[in-house]
């Protein structure tokens, strides 16, 4: 105790602070998520979203460079559809689809970078929903779950290294295991969104991919933040379905969540740092309320503190400037 105690002493030089600091996630934890979109050339800058565009899987491929240089992990992919939506969302699973033509071309590019995808319907969905709706308006859970099986099947026939189903639908995790295995895909990974809340923080994101529900919201499947236990139990039930990772997100209001993911399990848990969380700072940043290398330094620390192991953020092509 004080005064033979003296905690300032553990932290009086920058020398001592980095000796007892906790260091930041190497690049090779850090996975960025891009928007694909069709056609090439194409670069559209996402208003909602400053540094981040909608990209052909051309100029993708040209921006990956640098961020590949960085030793950044991964990718995790989205798919813009231009064509034809329906109220099942089959174009998400279309071969011929913008997911499933770029990812051999970044494969090729580069083959050591890990190439995630996300699983889901709301790109697709003439609706918007994560899954087909039943005559009463529903999302039909089964039927979205056999729907969900195609489209990871069809991104391992791409190519992806990992596939992450996003829409918060019961079995999910055990439709997608099953019709990988069936198809030989045994070392594809499973990367759950399996603590993935109906969040407010959405926002930016639904604005570049077009995802937007066109009628009522996403609480019937993705789970409530008032309710941690049921939250908790999303995770324990992917991982007993056979996921290989799990996923909380939103990432900086959930980190009690983050934290006891990681407590709970064995598994690598990823934590989704999303758009809005990334607005979020850079709004504050432009209005010179804030700096936003310490915000973002800061945030990132956060969610390593909680427990990440692997960090999906829109920081990610950056991690040079932030965290070298
Ligand atoms: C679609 C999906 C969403 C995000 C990732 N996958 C949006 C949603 O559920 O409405 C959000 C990502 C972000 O905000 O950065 N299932
Ligand atoms: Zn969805």
């Amino acid at each position: 105790m004080f005064p033979e105690v003296r905690l300032r002493r553990l932290r009086r030089t920058p020398e001592l602070r980095k000796m007892f600091d906790l260091t930041f996630p190497p690049p090779a934890k850090f996975i960025w998520p891009v928007f694909l979109v069709g056609g090439t050339n194409r670069k559209e800058p996402i208003a909602s979203m400053p540094g981040q565009s909608r990209m052909s899987a051309d100029v993708l491929i040209r921006e990956l460079e640098p961020v590949v240089a960085q030793g950044i992990g991964g990718i995790l992919l989205f798919g813009q559809h231009d064509g034809e939506k329906d109220n099942q969302g089959s174009g998400a699973y279309d071969p011929q689809g913008v997911v499933q033509q770029a990812i051999p071309l970044i494969k090729k590019a580069y083959p050591k970078l890990i190439v995630m995808t996300d699983v889901c319907l709301c790109a697709y969905t003439s609706h918007g929903h994560c899954g087909p709706l039943d005559m009463h308006g529903n999302v039909d859970n089964d039927a979205a779950c056999e729907m969900l099986a195609k489209v990871a099947l069809s991104h391992a026939n791409a190519g992806a290294d990992v596939v992450a189903p996003s829409a918060m639908m019961d079995g999910q995790i055990l439709s997608i295991r099953d019709i990988l295995d069936e198809h030989n895909f045994t070392d594809t990974l499973v990367m759950a969104y399996s603590s993935k809340f109906a969040s407010n923080l959405y926002g930016p994101f639904r604005d570049a991919e077009n995802s937007q529900p066109g009628q009522g919201d996403r609480k019937g499947y993705q789970t409530s933040y008032a309710n941690y236990r049921l939250a908790l139990r999303e995770s324990e039930f992917d991982e007993e379905e056979g996921a290989d990772i799990l996923m909380v997100k939103p990432g900086l209001f959930y980190l009690d969540i983050l934290q006891k993911v990681r407590e709970a399990s064995d598994l690598p848990v990823a934590v989704y740092n999303v758009s809005g969380e990334y607005a979020m700072l850079i709004a504050t940043a432009e209005r010179g309320w804030g700096d936003l290398h310490g915000m973002v330094q800061e945030s990132i620390m956060a969610l390593t503190r909680a427990g990440a192991d692997l960090i999906i953020s829109y920081w990610a092509p950056r991690y040079n400037e932030f965290f070298k």
